[in-house]
């Protein structure tokens, strides 16, 4: 075990431009590995299992107009120190699964994982947002090595279906376009289609499930 990592990065120990870089390449460094990890545990699974879990990762760094949004939105002054603490979301990962169990199987699987640290969990396939959102978020504290010290980074991770993920892609061009002011029967159509998406999950895999159990000789 190594000691817990910390993000020894602090406005007195740099200059504000030479951490920004560090901190940006810290969050890239965290973002590499965790798609090295998805890749060897997706490759593992279907070894094992004979089949992929995932359908699909991306991953991005969000942009410094972003991060400077984000904390304004939160009402925190911009400065490195508040980004590192306060944007969970520099470093996000989305993994896109065909079943609504596999979202269940990578969570599980990444808290397995003794040198990542869940920081935490928000279950939106349990308990689906207002909106209608769903998907499986976890903040998870990855361990990066740097030439003299070890420090954490947040990297945002994402699970959710293929059929989730459609949703959220309308939904997320909608609430763009309106600017957040969707009129009230859009909205309401959204919730309704996302119950739908809930269903065809559902039958889908109950689809599979049968198919599953048939051998064909
Ligand atoms: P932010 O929303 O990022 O400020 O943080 P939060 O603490 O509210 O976290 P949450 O887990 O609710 O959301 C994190 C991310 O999930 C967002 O940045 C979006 O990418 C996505 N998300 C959350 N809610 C919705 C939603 O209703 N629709 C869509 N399309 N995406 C959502
Ligand atoms: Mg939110």
């Amino acid at each position: 075990m190594y000691p817990r990592a910390k993000m020894a990065q602090t406005k007195e120990e740099n200059p504000e431009v030479e951490s920004w870089e560090e901190v940006i390449l810290i969050y890239n460094s965290a973002l590499k590995e965790m798609n090295t990890k998805l890749e060897i545990l997706n490759e593992e699974f279907k070894h094992v299992h004979s089949y992929n879990p995932i359908e699909h990762i991306s991953s991005r760094l969000k942009s410094s107009e972003g991060i400077v949004k984000k904390l304004k939105k939160h009402e925190r002054e911009v400065n490195i120190e508040n980004m590192v603490k306060y944007v969970n979301d520099i470093a996000g990962v989305r993994i896109i699964c065909s079943f609504t169990s596999a979202i269940y199987n990578i969570a599980d699987m990444i808290t397995n994982q003794s040198d990542l640290t869940i920081l935490s969990v928000k279950d939106y396939v349990q308990q689906p947002k207002d909106s209608g959102y769903q998907s499986y978020h976890m903040i998870i504290g990855v361990p990066v090595y740097l030439s003299d010290r070890i420090v954490e980074a947040k990297v945002e991770l994402q699970i959710r279906t293929v059929a989730m993920d459609f949703w959220a892609s309308l939904e997320h061009k909608i609430n763009y376009k309106f600017e957040g002011k969707v009129p009230d029967y859009i909205r309401a159509d959204l919730v309704e289609n996302a119950f739908m998406i809930r269903e065809l999950d559902s039958r889908m895999e109950k689809l599979n499930d049968e198919v599953n159990k048939i051998n064909i000789e």
